[in-house]
């Protein structure tokens, strides 16, 4: 097994590859460095088959659709991931192969819903649930610190203490750790009960992340021209979210709410099918087409996406284009087959 970090920064990159087949696999790369990827991968007749996200970032634009373009790689999250053009969507205890490599995944939600590790064994892949020293906020897109704290200590804690953690940041110039030191010596888990953690996490003070239209959205969308203008943190914080029993409640009223589903064509008609009569204008249309819905200003519409993260998106774009009554589908159509309620395919 060949394994580089490859960016030598706080952001870290982690190339894994099987020296046998010559195939390889990035987990979470940045998009300003694609080039650096090929040229690495170029130089050690590598192919790359795959690039994992272990989480959709806030801070760093995603090399993974890009690299999907250009070098023909598998976008691999799990499956609370938001976007679309996700090729492959894991599970906990799912395995993917590299090679003779075998990465496991372990579902490790509370930086986000949709956070995953890797572990090979001899070493844990944390992503931002486990920093060295530290663990990933968890205060905005869907984070949750009480599920980051199941997920250190009942998922990532019960690895053999010897087992090397890399993390996907560092600010401190750290490269490594281990889980037993990470148990011994992490000033915000050690000692702590759940209930101090969320506590602590939840009084942080940090300042909101300044790239949340540039880096958030578009990695949660998959979009990247200019047809979109993200709507900022307040504007998403004001959209009226809904539960799927809601939702479903709604749909026995009179008048009936207009159901818009902004994901793409594909997902529509795909694995999680699509609410009865919902309409579909995928969001990065949804500026140039918001003139079909003129004849709605008036009616409830409720935004529909995968995982309600995109509808989020869409409801608050609507409410800027003056509809007055947008809310959101909570958790998408993730949720909404999650508590069975109908689909048309
Ligand atoms: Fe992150």
């Amino acid at each position: 097994m060949l394994v580089r970090e490859l960016n030598r920064g706080k952001c870290k990159t982690y190339l894994i590859a099987c020296e046998k087949s010559r195939v390889a696999l990035l987990v979470d790369p940045i998009r300003e460095k694609v080039d650096r990827y090929l040229a690495f991968l170029s130089y050690h007749t590598l192919k790359l088959e795959a690039v994992i996200d272990t989480h959709t970032h806030a801070d760093h634009r995603t090399a993974g659709f890009e690299l999907k373009d250009l070098a023909g790689a598998k976008v691999i999250m799990h499956r609370r991931a938001p976007a679309p053009h996700v090729d492959i969507h894991v599970e906990d205890g799912e395995m993917i192969p590299v090679g003779d490599v075998q990465l496991q995944v372990i579902y490790t939600p509370g930086h986000t819903p949709d956070s995953i590790s890797l572990y090979a064994g001899d070493r844990v892949y944390t992503g931002d649930t486990l920093l060295i020293r530290g663990t990933g906020r968890c205060d905005f897109a869907g984070g949750d610190p009480g599920e980051q704290f199941d997920s250190v200590t009942q998922k990532l804690f019960v690895l053999p203490d010897e087992t090397l953690v890399f993390p996907a940041h560092d600010y401190r110039g750290n490269t490594q750790s281990t889980i037993g030191e990470e148990k011994r010596f992490n000033p915000r888990i050690s000692g702590r009960t759940r209930g101090e953690y969320v506590d602590l996490m939840n009084n942080l003070g940090l300042p909101l992340p300044d790239k949340i239209q540039e880096v958030l959205q578009p990695n949660q969308s998959a979009l990247d021209d200019d047809r979109l203008r993200f709507p900022s943190l307040a504007e998403l914080n004001q959209v009226r979210q809904l539960t799927p029993n809601r939702v479903q409640a709604l749909l026995g009223t009179f008048p009936l709410p207009v159901l818009l589903d902004v994901r793409e064509p594909e997902e529509y008609t795909g694995e999680l099918g699509h609410i009865p009569g919902s309409i579909l204008i995928p969001l990065q249309d949804l500026p140039s087409r918001a003139g079909e819905l003129e004849g709605y200003k008036d009616r409830q519409i409720i935004a529909i996406c995968r995982a309600g993260v995109r509808s989020t998106t869409a409801a608050a774009i609507l409410t800027g284009l003056g509809f007055e009554q947008v809310s959101n589908l909570k958790g998408g159509m993730l949720d909404w087959n999650d508590h069975n309620l109908p689909v048309d395919m």
